[in-house]
């Protein structure tokens, strides 16, 4: 099969990164970019926090942050997908340009600070985006002037948790100040506290699992800090990681001298060491979504073996390009298949048993 996107990516690269995202984004909406075919296997299969999951790659928070393309996504073969960082205000962001490519180190720095349009539009877009089936995480923030952050965060579990999938508290973005502060032991268990009861309020007892997304720019005793934090507060599942404050001395200068999170390739084995570690640390039994420089089928499959239960990617598109969920999802099953795996959920940990 001819891959388009090695055609339109020269022409992509030229744009300005926001302005390509943009168009990405329409593209999506209207079907132009759209996958011929996705790629299914029993062996993919899971169920985790009371969800079937058809494959294990999600999109990660960041690229739909309004909830505009939540089907056009699930159809280019991805498990499920993570929307957001939505705040309960529309906010503007940082100032442009905020979004910064590396295409020889396949890596990005961005300094976003939550741009979306708030929780009503969100709402809306959700209910003409999603098909019941779809399955979406939604990723919580709070606005730039909250000085409350439990009343941001309670106000979006309340609003939203009747549509998701899952709940994604972030608090691990470099581009709000303060926010990785709420990481701090402490901090984190009375907030989470707070989270937890707003959660539970929702009615019917279908709340939805409630996950953490942490910075992978945590030292061991934070880790094993905020790990017993999570398991304390019982939050079903953590998300590791975010993007990095790192700049890796082999990056171009310029480039590493940007503000913001750097993702992709620089910051994979980061990613996969505070995966490894958290496993460890939890006996695996907190879940975990690993993300954080996957490219290939072989990087997801580092992660899962590493002790993450599902994988997620943002960065890997731009370079990779929309078929990257189905080449990563047929890679997957070659390699459960080596590893004598029928299922992914054998794999998972498999490195640390
Ligand atoms: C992000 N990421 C992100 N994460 C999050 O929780 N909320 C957000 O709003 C955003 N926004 C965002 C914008 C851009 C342009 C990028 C590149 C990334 C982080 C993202 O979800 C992921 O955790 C990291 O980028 C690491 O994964 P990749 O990109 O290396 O696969």
């Amino acid at each position: 099969m001819i891959d388009l996107y090695k055609l339109a990516k020269p022409l992509v690269f030229k744009m300005d990164p926001e302005t390509a995202h943009g168009v990405t984004i329409k593209a999506l909406k209207s079907g132009a970019i759209k996958s011929c075919k996705t790629v299914k296997d029993s062996s993919l299969n899971q169920s985790l926090f009371g969800i079937q999951f058809s494959n294990p790659v999600g999109l990660s928070a960041g690229f739909d942050k309004n909830a505009e393309v939540i089907s056009p996504i699930i159809n280019l073969g991805f498990g499920f997908t993570e929307v957001g960082t939505v705040t309960p205000k529309p906010q503007i962001g940082n100032p442009r340009p905020r979004i910064f490519r590396d295409p020889d180190s396949a890596s990005v720095i961005n300094a976003m600070g939550f741009p979306n349009g708030g929780l009503d539009m969100f709402k809306k877009n959700i209910k003409t985006s999603r098909r019941p089936s779809d399955i979406v995480g939604i990723n919580i923030g709070m606005n730039k002037e909250q000085t409350n952050p439990a009343e941001d965060y309670c106000a979006l579990i309340r609003a939203l948790a009747p549509m998701a999938s899952y709940l994604t508290v972030n608090i691990s973005s470099p581009n709000t100040p303060g926010l990785r502060n709420l990481q701090q032991k402490d901090v984190l268990s009375e907030l989470l506290g707070e989270l937890m009861a707003a959660r539970k309020e929702i009615s019917g007892g279908n709340s939805p699992a409630l996950l953490v997304k942490l910075a992978p720019d945590l030292n061991e005793k934070q880790q094993e800090e905020i790990a017993e934090t999570l398991m304390e507060s019982k939050v079903d599942g953590v998300i590791l990681s975010n993007t990095t404050l790192d700049r890796p001395q082999s990056l171009p200068e310029t480039f590493r001298a940007r503000k913001g999170g750097l993702s992709g390739a620089p910051v994979r084995g980061k990613s996969t060491d505070i995966i490894r570690n958290f496993y460890k640390i939890t006996g695996g039994k907190l879940p975990i979504i690993g993300v954080g420089g996957i490219q290939t089928a072989e990087h997801a499959y580092e992660k899962i073996k590493a002790g993450a239960s599902l994988v997620q990617l943002y960065t890997g598109m731009i370079y990779e390009g929309p078929n990257i969920a189905n080449n990563i999802n047929a890679g997957l099953i070659d390699l459960l298949k080596q590893d004598g795996c029928m299922n992914i959920s054998e794999a998972v940990g498999q490195e640390t048993a």
